[in-house]
């Protein structure tokens, strides 16, 4: 059976909770690879608003097993509070499962978030606050704290009390700030583990064993692929690999069991978050665009940058996530303009740039294709035969420059708004 991975092509907020959700039906399991509750993934069934941070996007389905993998970096207090909003709207939660490798987030890595950030002013990354640096700086420095050791609190008393004296050196010498009391938090994080205890399993066995009982199994990226800390938007970047390269990292699978490396890119560019963007729309039409496409983030509230389209980002994205099949999301929010931009080429200092360069600078500009636009409302539509002349150009203009199939466009948040473009295509990887 194919191993498929869904991963999001730009700076995140791609759809890509929509996409998993649609592409879980069929899937034995849907499995987290990267990040931690700095994600938001919307899924919007019948009225109902789900927004996911760390529980994979397959959880609304009860035959879907769901794994927070061992390369995500795990909150306690969010998890918990995620499985009881989805069983208040009568989720079945009993399949969503937490690998005993995954990092744990702690009040300190929140806190150290904050203060870095706020000392940094304007060189700051305008980070989600949630932690997520911090977790991962230290199990790179090989004093992170993992879900197992929840499982044994003498070895959680000593590892707690050893990262809270070390933090607190750095909170009231470095920062000026408060300590932190270890006995309070080493309470708190015991009530976690008596509530996820019997969640946690060894991911990378049950992985496996899946893979070889020929089940269907669905990678689900968080960020997204210019957010990499190796090949996005460096330093203005997320702290873990959303590109599938982090699939084989964060679940300790070979990279040989993938087979379906799907991309999910919105038909115009969000950014949330300081950084780069050279696309980035700062007039009227931004607006318009953010306010039709309620680019405003799922974790945090901040309104998204809203931009065109970036051809050569996408083809970097491409690329380096080794894409063979695309999905373009919110086709529908660009309905009502007169003109759409694509950025076909950069420019920097006078001079064209087809690359996508890895020092991205703030002043690099777009070099752009006009596209008349069609002007009617198009999220009903289901059959892509019955799209305007103008949207289908566009599309094809897209894949064209690409050169890749686009599998499927979707047309709207609900679950049943999408237009499969390649049948074949589609029914043979989720049938
Ligand atoms: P994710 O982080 O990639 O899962 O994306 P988010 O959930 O943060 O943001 C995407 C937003 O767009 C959510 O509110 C989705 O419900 C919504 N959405 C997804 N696909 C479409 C679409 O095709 N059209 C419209 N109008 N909204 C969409
Ligand atoms: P999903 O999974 C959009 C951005 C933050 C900030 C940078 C670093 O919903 O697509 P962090 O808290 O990770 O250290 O912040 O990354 N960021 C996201 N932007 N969507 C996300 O997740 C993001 N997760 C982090 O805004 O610029
Ligand atoms: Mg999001």
């Amino acid at each position: 059976m194919p191993s498929n991975v869904i991963v999001g092509l730009q700076w995140g907020d791609e759809g890509k909770g929509k996409i998993t959700d649609l592409l879980s039906k069929n899937s034995d399991y849907v499995i987290r690879y990267q990040g931690g509750n700095n994600s938001g993934h919307s899924i919007h069934v019948k009225n109902h608003r789900f927004i996911l941070h760390l529980i994979p996007s397959g959880v609304i389905y009860s035959n879907v097993k769901c794994i927070v993998g061992p390369g995500v970096v795990v909150d306690p207090q969010s998890f918990i509070k995620e499985i009881q909003d989805l069983e208040s709207m009568n989720i079945d939660t009993s399949k969503v499962f937490l690998a005993k490798r995954a990092h744990i987030t702690m009040p300190y890595h929140r806190l150290l978030d904050k203060y870095q950030e706020e000392i940094l002013e304007d060189q700051s990354i305008g980070t989600t606050h949630r932690g997520i640096g911090p977790t991962y700086e230290d199990k790179t420095a090989r004093m992170g704290i993992r879900v197992l050791d929840l499982l044994n609190f003498k070895n959680f008393y000593q590892k707690l009390k050893y990262n809270i004296d070390f933090k607190n050196e750095i909170i009231t010498k470095v920062y000026k700030k408060e300590p932190l009391v270890f006995e309070s938090i080493y309470e708190e994080y015991i009530e976690y583990a008596k509530i996820i205890y019997n969640r946690i399993i060894d991911a990378v066995h049950e992985i496996h064993d899946a893979f070889h009982n020929k089940k269907k199994i669905l990678f689900e990226g968080a960020q997204a692929m210019l957010l990499d800390i190796n090949y996005g938007t460096y330093p203005y970047v997320t702290t873990s690999s959303p590109s599938t390269g982090g699939v084989c990292i964060g679940t300790g699978i070979p990279p040989n069991f993938l087979e379906n490396f799907i991309g999910v890119a919105k038909a115009y560019c969000t950014r949330v978050g300081f950084g780069p963007f050279p696309t980035e729309i700062n007039n009227e039409i931004g607006d318009v665009i953010r306010q039709k496409g309620n680019e405003y983030g799922a974790t945090t509230k901040r309104p998204r940058r809203c931009g065109w389209l970036d051809l050569i980002a996408l083809k970097y994205s491409c690329m380096i996530n080794g894409i063979n099949y695309l999905i373009i999301t919110k086709l529908d929010v660009l309905s009502e303009l007169k003109t759409i931009k694509l950025c076909v080429e950069y420019k920097y200092n006078g001079q064209i740039i087809k690359c996508f360069p890895a020092n991205i600078e703030q002043g690099i500009q777009g070099v752009y294709m006009d596209f008349p636009g069609w002007e009617k409302d198009i999220s009903h539509i289901h059959e892509y035969e019955d799209l305007p002349e103008n949207c289908k150009k566009y599309i094809k203009f897209i894949e064209d420059y690409l050169n890749l199939e686009i599998l499927l466009v979707s047309v709207g948040s609900e679950r049943n708004q999408n237009i499969i473009k390649n049948k074949y295509s589609f029914f043979k990887i989720f049938a």
